[in-house]
């Protein structure tokens, strides 16, 4: 290679791929304060905005964001279970739960309302009571003969809320 090829080659190498290491850099920096760090990499690697993100905070409010869309997937595919299941204990338990996903989306609203405010502790607050009312959820399946059809789905969403929590904690 001639002086210029090698120049040109060596600022390939180094300015542009930083550019793009540096976008992830940040994700893998939020994530690595996450205890579900595989899930953190599946939510906001492929999030166009988490992916422009230039701060930890809008990485947050991205994982705030999936935390609602899946609290309103765990609900949906709860109201179909219900329409599916026959009367009986399993039903009574997901007509419970319906009744307190309504609170775990309200809660989830409310603290991505305050977290955009940059109300942080009412966000810390309003995430607890969407936590509150997610284990009442699954406390109706507890210590029964049957296991809970939704503790996959329930679990994913904790999962999620505790990565959303983990990051706004190092804001
Ligand atoms: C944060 O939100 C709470 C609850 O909505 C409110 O009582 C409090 O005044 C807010 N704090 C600030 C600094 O805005």
């Amino acid at each position: 290679m001639n002086p210029i090829s090698s120049l040109v080659f060596v600022l390939l190498l180094t300015v542009f791929p930083t550019q793009i290491l540096c976008q992830t850099a940040l994700i893998e920096e939020a994530c690595g304060y996450t205890i579900y760090k595989v899930l953190c990499l599946e939510t906001l690697v492929p999030d166009s905005e988490a992916h422009s993100a230039k701060d930890l905070k809008t990485l947050a409010k991205v994982s705030l964001k999936h935390t609602e869309y899946e609290a309103n997937f765990v609900d949906s595919n709860i109201e179909g279970l219900e329409e599916s299941s026959g009367p009986g204990p399993v039903r009574h338990a997901l007509v419970f739960c319906t009744k307190k996903y309504v609170t775990v989306i309200a809660k989830i609203q409310a603290a991505e309302t305050s977290f955009a405010q940059g109300n942080i502790t009412a966000t810390k607050a309003q995430l607890t009571d969407a936590t509150i009312n997610r284990q009442l959820c699954d406390k109706g399946f507890e210590g029964k003969r049957y296991k809970s059809p939704i503790s996959d789905w329930t679990t994913k969403l904790s999962q999620m809320q505790n990565n959303a929590e983990s990051i706004i904690a190092h804001i």
